[in-house]
């Protein structure tokens, strides 16, 4: 099936060969194409380029997209998706003037989630999380990745990956796996810190592997949570099964939780609120993404990544979402990028980079989402009637989204 998408206003990212991601200056540069045509195959990109050298080829259907802009869909490179319940009292709390760290240390935070999830069937946290699955894709997500870690057993934690693969198969949003066994120490591990990571390890990281639910390995590298030490534990055993580190450093303070990564090749290395100028450093010369998470800033009222600096060296930087019950219940990338236009003064042109093609190359998938190209996914927003694709990010709060095609399927 041939589906021509014509007279689009202007059609954002579009690139001729694939590129892996696009790093400092680079970044400011958003290729886009005023009065284009965009042409897909079933769910494949076939062409694009001006309306005026689109050649008459017979199609089955044609959407007329004068006025709107199109661009890829977004690529969420952070999220927990797969949670049962809410922490909503939580949030009341903080507004009472609790901090997130006291909350955590009355056995709120993620061990509350933990507790909440051990109870949820599979089935119901498979229809509670496909309703979050929905509702990212109708804000114009094509790509998301999604964590475990609210499981904290061996079983609830093989629970929460069945039900992302689960999801993967379902719907036509593309997923990948994280196994985050390593998110917090249960209660009964309390003073056994050591303990549960051999758990994690020996008894729930050979079962992850075995079974293929996940492709990537993650933990909280976090002063209260796991240490450096306990960073490069993980990510040497995970190193041994296969699975690629992308974790999380440096949300509240920074402890050496980037350079672990950069030392284990971590695809990503994610929050980054706190960075030290060798933090920014270590990240040069290597392959590992620096990801921020504003919509986590906002939430929690912490300090941003320092975004601005991070590009300003020339580095790389993918924006997420962070989507979870306590720091980010949000999955709107929409959001995602005003926020960083407003709060870390990315440009919109940083912001569409940081999200789309940025985001793909944090899941490993740059090859086949995160921009327009031939031969890649056609997933991608076609926009309401907008002046500009600045307006995306203007318009906080807001989206511009009138349609999402996902795998060449309006959704
Ligand atoms: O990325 N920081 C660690 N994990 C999540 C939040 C976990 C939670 O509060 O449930 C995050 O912010
Ligand atoms: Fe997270």
């Amino acid at each position: 099936m041939i589906t021509l998408i014509s007279n689009i206003k202007e059609l954002i990212q579009v690139e001729d060969s694939p590129k892996k991601m696009v790093s400092g200056k680079e970044m400011k540069i958003l290729p886009t194409i005023k009065n284009a045509f965009l042409l897909i195959e079933n769910d494949i990109i076939k062409d694009f380029g001006n309306m005026k050298d689109f050649n008459n080829i017979s199609v089955d259907n044609v959407v007329d997209a004068s006025g709107r802009t199109v661009l890829p869909t977004w690529c969420d490179s952070h999220t927990h998706i797969v949670y049962a319940g809410n922490r909503e009292q939580e949030f009341i709390d903080r507004i009472n003037g609790l901090s997130y760290e006291e909350i955590a240390n009355n056995g709120g935070g993620i061990l509350n989630s933990a507790k909440k999830l051990q109870t949820t069937s599979e089935e119901d946290l498979y229809i509670q999380s496909a309703k979050r699955i929905e509702e990212i894709m109708q804000l114009g997500t094509g790509a998301v990745e999604i964590k475990s870690g609210y499981g904290l057993t061996k079983d609830a934690e093989l629970k929460m990956l069945r039900v992302i693969k689960k999801l993967n198969s379902n719907y036509p949003i593309t997923i990948k796996a994280t196994f985050l066994g390593a998110h917090a120490l249960p209660i009964e591990f309390k003073n056994n810190k050591s303990d549960y990571l051999d758990y994690v390890i020996n008894e729930i990281l050979p079962i992850v592997a075995k079974e293929n639910l996940a492709e990537f390995i993650d933990i909280f590298c976090e002063t209260g949570y796991f240490s450096v030490e306990d960073t490069e534990q993980l990510l040497k055993a995970g190193e041994k099964f296969g699975l690629i580190p992308k974790i999380h450093v440096n949300q509240f303070t920074a402890i050496g939780g980037v350079q672990i990564g950069v030392k284990y090749n971590a695809l990503s290395v994610d929050h980054l609120e706190e960075m030290r100028a060798k933090d920014i450093d270590v990240l040069k010369n290597s392959k590992t993404m620096p990801v921020a998470l504003p919509s986590c800033s906002y939430f929690l009222g912490i300090p941003y990544t320092p975004a601005r600096k991070i590009i300003d060296t020339g580095l790389p930087l993918a924006l997420a979402t962070d989507y979870n019950p306590g720091s980010t219940p949000s999955g709107n990338m929409n959001f995602v990028v005003s926020t960083a236009c407003i709060k870390m003064r990315l440009t919109p042109e940083e912001a569409i980079n940081a999200t789309t093609i940025n985001g793909a190359y944090a899941m490993g998938l740059e090859k086949t989402h995160g921009s327009i190209c031939r031969g890649k996914k056609a997933n991608f927003i076609l926009t309401k009637k907008i002046p500009s694709y600045g307006f995306i990010p203007y318009s906080f709060g807001n989206h511009q989204i009138d349609q999402v095609f996902i795998e060449g399927l309006k959704i």
